[in-house]
């Protein structure tokens, strides 16, 4: 028999799949089979991925359907979870993705901009989780995987708020996993780093940086939203059963090496 992930039935949200990262992890899930929900802010300038995302998961086993809901706001998420469970009966996965930086040095940081980034890398996930648990609870069955970054291991990523709000991200897996595998749901974390996607091209915005960029990775390449997918796809499968509280870098070699 040929090994495949196999996610027919699997009922999955993920949070920010209208580009990158997230909308790789979106399509690889309905490769697997999985009935995905993808949340996304109705940004004008990504309407034109999100129409054209139909084409592209036509004919794949899964589904995936868009809701226009901001991560940041605690209540659109509980809307967007209440909406899965009318629609479906059950939420089997979560995908926090929401992420975003801003380079800038420690003066330049205003108490309004670290809550704002604070609530953007680490709130998001908590809102989510809130609202996903007591129905995995419930089901006895629940598969969440947090994006994290290498700012966890390297401080990287530009700011400060970036990189505390990312590392926190760990500490509420480690919480997760302590409370809530004995009830069937398990958590992890996969890093990405030197992904290439919009956001990195914004702080990478020249031949020159990206060739730079490019000479610190070891696998001598920049990764691709499947390298992050394949691994998220994965751990919510079966071969993830038993798995949980890891952190996994997924960067090429390039933050360590
Ligand atoms: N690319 C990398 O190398 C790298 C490295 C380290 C960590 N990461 C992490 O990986 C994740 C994805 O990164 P990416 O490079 O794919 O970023 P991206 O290209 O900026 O994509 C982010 C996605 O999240 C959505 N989003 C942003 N804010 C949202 C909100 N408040 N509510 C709902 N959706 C929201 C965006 O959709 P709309 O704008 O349409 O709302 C978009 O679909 C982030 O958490 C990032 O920190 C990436």
């Amino acid at each position: 028999m040929m090994l495949n992930i196999d996610l027919n039935g699997r009922v999955i949200l993920v949070l920010g799949g209208s580009r990158g990262i997230g909308a790789g992890i979106t399509e690889m899930l309905c490769r697997a089979g999985a009935t995905v929900t993808f949340t996304h802010r109705g940004q004008p300038q990504h309407q034109q991925r999100i129409d054209e995302l139909p084409a592209a998961i036509n004919g794949l086993p899964g589904s995936a359907m868009p809701v226009q809901a901001d991560a940041c706001d605690s209540a659109e998420t509980q809307h967007v979870v209440q909406d899965i469970i009318g629609r479906h009966g059950r939420i089997d996965g979560l995908v926090c993705n929401v992420g975003q930086t801003l380079r800038r040095p420690v003066e330049e940081v205003t108490d309004e901009s670290w809550r704002r980034f604070v609530d953007v890398n680490l709130s998001t996930s908590f809102y989510a989780i809130r609202a996903v648990l007591q129905h995995m609870a419930a089901a006895h069955y629940g598969r969440i995987v947090l994006i994290g970054s290498s700012a966890f291991y390297d401080g990287g990523g530009g700011a400060i708020d970036y990189a505390a709000a990312k590392s926190g991200l760990h500490g509420m897996m480690l919480y997760l996993v302590r409370n809530y595998a004995r009830k069937g749901i398990l958590t992890n974390i996969v890093h990405p780093c030197v992904i290439d996607t919009d956001l990195l091209r914004e702080g990478y915005d020249s031949p020159r940086k990206i060739e730079s960029l490019i000479g610190q990775i070891p696998v001598g390449r920049l990764g691709k939203p499947e390298d992050i997918a394949g691994v998220v796809a994965f751990l919510v499968s079966s071969y993830g059963d038993f798995i949980c509280g890891q952190s996994i870098l997924v960067d090429g070699g390039r933050t360590f090496f």
